[in-house]
């Protein structure tokens, strides 16, 4: 005979309603609820949260459709020492994870998860991550006592009863993700906005493709489509499989000829990736148009004919507020003018929303991202109206610039790879590698100055390869080799560049303008990928000339940008010696192409 849950539920997939069962009896909830997708179930979640002081209505004649959320002081941003891998083997997860033995963990999260759900519903939120359908596409389902997370599910991914057919077209594999905000409610307790636990667990099990998460209701730790599935489940999917999970966006540039030519970029956490996805070009691009795929990820496949196209596995943007303005990004700010939930903005008292950089003068007052009394007053004492990590959830259908193609199952083709970082000192504005494996060289390579989305200390370099050092799921050394052997099975390999709009002058002084002028080095790099730019060789790589950039609509002295591109041989070597601390980190593991690639550059220099 069937459960009750069986009858209820909206697949036949038996796996997955056994699982949800185990779950249940695990976890206690009071009830469970099989996400449809609907528009009114989102509204009846909606009403819920307002009603448990979750979230705020906002003034729907200036924000319609949009929600305010303020989270827990403690519960602010991705927590990368509580993020674990538990392979079966240490050596697997390599030394830039938190490892730990499968079944410990396992027993830990038995434990932690018993009773977490108690006085509380189990969302039963199965997910789709790509256009559904697709052959690069995957699927999840989420258990989760949040409904705040629900509802950004539904924004950043595609959910509900479209999915569950789709799982049980042909028993397709689910990756499954269970998350609790870890705070059950006993009989007659008083429900808090903002429900969490001080102590958090996020994990993955990348040998049965399973994530975990407890005590955390924010961003990537909660929302398990993002940066647990498409990036640390799926980069070990993609390396079994031959394709890649990268931390990119990826944008579609048309020159005014129609001709369109796709770009993939990874930048680390914070370094401008949503501006540079919807970048609107400058003075003396006419006829020019940047169109978005995607602002975080990307999943990157070669074709029958050996050319990689990639797909954006998400279907919404949770992107940085503070900074964004319709100065820097005007597309992010048409994006999230309706139907956004914000979380950790001020709110404003005409039931708006504001942040710092928003606008150039402040509001008179506001309510910061606490909840308490804001004023420019106050500002000015450092405490800030927003949180730095705060952030809009927005559906990526609304943004202005977004591509014809974003959604289409075969994804676009990429023609060249974009890394960067935010460099003060020693990286130039832009420089192409001179082959694949100098550019997996470039990539695993590359560092940042950190920032409030990381934890650490902010304005110090920390080595990010390919943006990817809190999202690889398993050996940083393996990564690199799987990048090698990518080209094997290529018949083309896009090119590769390296670029820092950040680099400073002696009085510290950013020397690029950046945001749209940034469209100047963008074309240069479409220029060279359909071979029609010059280059200069370099130590490091290739570089423009000052007359291989459009300087059109922009007054920039040529020593301004020799500056800007100086490559200063010694302090190149103190910064192969920075390279050289991650390889030993990874040495055991290290192909030996990058070794090569390494000896090669300290020839040149
Ligand atoms: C993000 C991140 O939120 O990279 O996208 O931290
Ligand atoms: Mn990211």
């Amino acid at each position: 005979m069937k459960s009750a849950l069986a009858v209820a539920a909206p697949t036949r997939n038996i796996h997955l309603i056994k699982w949800v069962e185990k779950t249940a009896e695990l976890t206690r909830p009071d009830a469970i609820h099989w996400v449809d997708g609907s528009q009114e179930e989102y509204e009846e979640l909606l009403r819920q949260m307002v009603a448990s002081g979750t979230l705020t209505k906002l003034n729907q004649k200036t924000w319609p459709g949009c929600y305010l959320a303020r989270s827990d002081a403690d519960d602010v941003a991705r927590v990368e020492d509580r993020t674990f891998i538990c392979s079966l083997s240490k050596d697997s997860a390599g030394p830039t994870n938190n490892w730990e033995n499968p079944y410990t963990m396992r027993r830990k999260l038995k434990e932690k998860f018993a009773g977490c759900m108690r006085g509380r519903t189990m969302y039963v939120l199965a997910f789709g991550m790509g256009p559904i359908g697709s052959r690069m596409s995957q699927i999840g389902v989420e258990l989760t006592d949040s409904p705040y997370v629900v509802a950004n599910m539904r924004i950043m991914t595609r959910i509900g009863l479209e999915v569950f057919k789709e799982i049980d077209k042909d028993e397709k594999r689910v990756v499954p993700c269970i998350h609790s905000v870890g705070m059950p409610l006993a009989p007659g307790q008083k429900e808090v906005p903002w429900p969490c636990n001080k102590e958090k667990y996020i994990v993955h099990f990348p040998e049965s493709r399973e994530i975990w998460s407890y005590g955390s209701g924010y961003g990537g730790n909660a929302l398990l489509g993002k940066k647990c599935f498409a990036l640390r489940i799926a980069s070990n999917i993609a390396r079994d499989e031959g394709w890649m999970a990268e931390h990119m966006l990826i944008v579609g540039v048309e020159s005014p000829e129609g001709e369109k030519t796709y770009v993939a970029a990874a930048f680390p956490s914070a370094c401008g990736k949503t501006n540079f996805a919807m970048m609107v070009p400058p003075k003396g691009f006419e006829g020019w148009k940047v169109w978005t795929v995607g602002d975080d990820i990307a999943w990157i496949k070669p074709d029958a004919e050996g050319r990689l196209h990639a797909i954006n596995p998400e279907a919404g943007f949770f992107g940085v507020a503070p900074g964004t303005s319709t100065a820097t990004n005007p597309n992010a700010m048409a994006t999230l003018s309706r139907n956004t939930i914000f979380t950790n903005v001020a709110q404003t008292p005409d039931g708006g929303v504001w942040w710092e950089g928003m606008t150039e003068k402040p509001p008179a007052e506001c309510i910061d991202w606490k909840g308490q009394r804001w004023t420019p007053e106050i500002g000015k004492t450092g405490r800030k109206a927003a949180h730095p990590n705060a952030r809009f959830t927005a559906p990526a259908s609304q943004c202005p610039t977004i591509d014809a193609a974003w959604e289409d199952p075969n994804g676009v083709p990429i023609s060249a790879i974009i890394f960067g970082g935010r460099r003060a000192t020693n990286i130039p504005l832009i420089y192409q590698a001179f082959n694949w494996s100098a550019g997996v060289y470039m990539g695993a390579t590359m560092g940042s100055e950190m920032t409030a989305a990381a934890a650490g200390e902010v304005g110090k370099v920390r080595r990010d390869p390919m943006a990817m050092l809190p999202f690889c799921g398993y050996h940083m050394g393996d990564y690199f080799r799987h990048w090698i052997k990518m080209q094997r099975s290529l018949s083309q390999t896009p090119r590769v560049f390296h670029v820092n709009w950040f680099r400073k002058d002696k009085d510290g002084n950013f020397i690029w303008p950046g945001y749209r002028e940034n469209m100047r080095v963008l074309k240069w790099i479409v220029d060279r990928v359909r071979g029609r730019a010059q280059g200069k060789e370099t130590p490091i790589g290739w570089t423009p000339h000052y007359e291989d950039i459009n300087w059109k609509g922009l007054n920039f002295p040529k020593e301004r940008f020799e500056q800007l591109q100086a490559v200063d041989r010694v302090a190149w070597r103190s910064e192969v010696i920075g390279h050289e601390e991650l390889f030993i980190l990874l040495h055991a593991h290290l192909p030996s192409e990058l070794i090569y690639e390494r000896e090669l550059l300290i020839c040149r220099l």
